[in-house]
């Protein structure tokens, strides 16, 4: 009988982890590595990258670290070649590298060249990018999982930032498009739709909006923030927007987030693919 528990799902298995020293990506590591993954992780932060790389290693996970920029075409290249050299294939990618690296874009209008340049690079060409480079390798193995951070904002239409919004509604249409195309090599690719988590991200998000609800008090209601005295912290937008939009009414854990890749990268969802999931407290619901 094939063996029916839920224990050390990713045995024998590689994979990449873009993204893999933030937040998020950091818990989807953890997960990996505690159900037998090897893991390379990929990301741009050497600090953050030599931190989750002792975490890992002194807890028993086998675990290499890669710092890139995976914007640029030439470091996806490269970063996959490593993982090759390190494992000899690799059977799950996780695109976990994304985030706000430009001001709040809301109104619509105050959004720049350079943001829309930014934001694409930053949530939609990491994802497209390495999963261009991973994949003839996977086609030629006829196996392989591709997990792609999205998020719920194009699932509700977020006004605050249109870029990060579009992007990441991209990542949800390139999922399914793939899916179709590679079901026959035995590829399955997803995407995740996160909710709120308190990461660096979420900081420096929190930080804008508490800026921008404190410059009018017509803002602070448009994002409906409640101040005291005419101020907010970053992290009490962070609980109130959290405690308005999550039926839960609570925050998430990035290994929340770490379970549903984990579950979608091993063989027990064999026969889910094209799929766009949410994580998130009921909040789309
Ligand atoms: N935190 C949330 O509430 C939330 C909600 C929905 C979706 N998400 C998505 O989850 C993913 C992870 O977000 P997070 O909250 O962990 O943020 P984070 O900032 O903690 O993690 C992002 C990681 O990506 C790395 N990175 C940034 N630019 C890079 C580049 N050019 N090349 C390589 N690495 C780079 C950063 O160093 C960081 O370690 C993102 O795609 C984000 O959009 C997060």
């Amino acid at each position: 009988m094939d063996d029916l528990s839920f224990s050390n799902l990713l045995t024998g298995k590689t994979a990449i982890i873009t993204g893999g020293a933030g937040g998020v990506g950091s818990g989807i590591s953890r997960v990996f590595g505690s159900n037998g993954c090897k893991v390379l992780i990929v990301d741009i932060n050497a600090k953050k990258l030599k931190k989750i790389e002792k975490e890992l290693s002194d807890s028993g996970i086998t675990v290499k670290t890669c710092k890139a920029n995976l914007t640029k075409t030439a470091e996806m290249k490269r970063a996959v070649n490593f993982a090759l050299d390190c494992f000899g294939h690799v059977d799950i990618l996780v695109n976990c590298v994304g985030g706000l690296n430009t001001k709040i874009g809301l109104p619509f209008t105050i959004n720049n060249d350079e943001d829309w340049k930014l934001m694409y690079e930053l949530n939609f060409k990491s994802m497209w990018g390495m999963s261009r480079e991973v994949m003839p390798h996977m086609v030629k193995r006829k196996y392989g999982k591709i997990i792609s951070l999205s998020s719920v904002a194009p699932i509700w239409n977020s006004i605050n930032s249109p870029h990060y919004t579009v992007f990441k509604g991209g990542i949800n249409h390139l999922t399914k498009t793939l899916a179709k195309e590679y079901a026959k090599y035995n590829i399955a690719v997803n995407s995740i739709c996160p909710g709120y988590l308190w990461t660096d991200l979420w900081q420096n998000l929190g930080t804008q909006l508490k800026e921008k609800a404190e410059s009018s008090p017509k803002m602070a209601s448009m994002l409906k923030l409640k101040l005291k005295k005419g101020k907010i912290s970053a992290f009490e937008v962070f609980k109130q927007r959290t405690i308005a939009t999550t039926p839960m009414g609570i925050e998430q854990m990035p290994e929340d987030i770490g379970n549903l890749a984990c579950f979608l990268a091993s063989d027990k969802a064999r026969y889910i693919t094209g799929q766009v999931i949410c994580v998130d407290g009921g909040a789309t619901l």
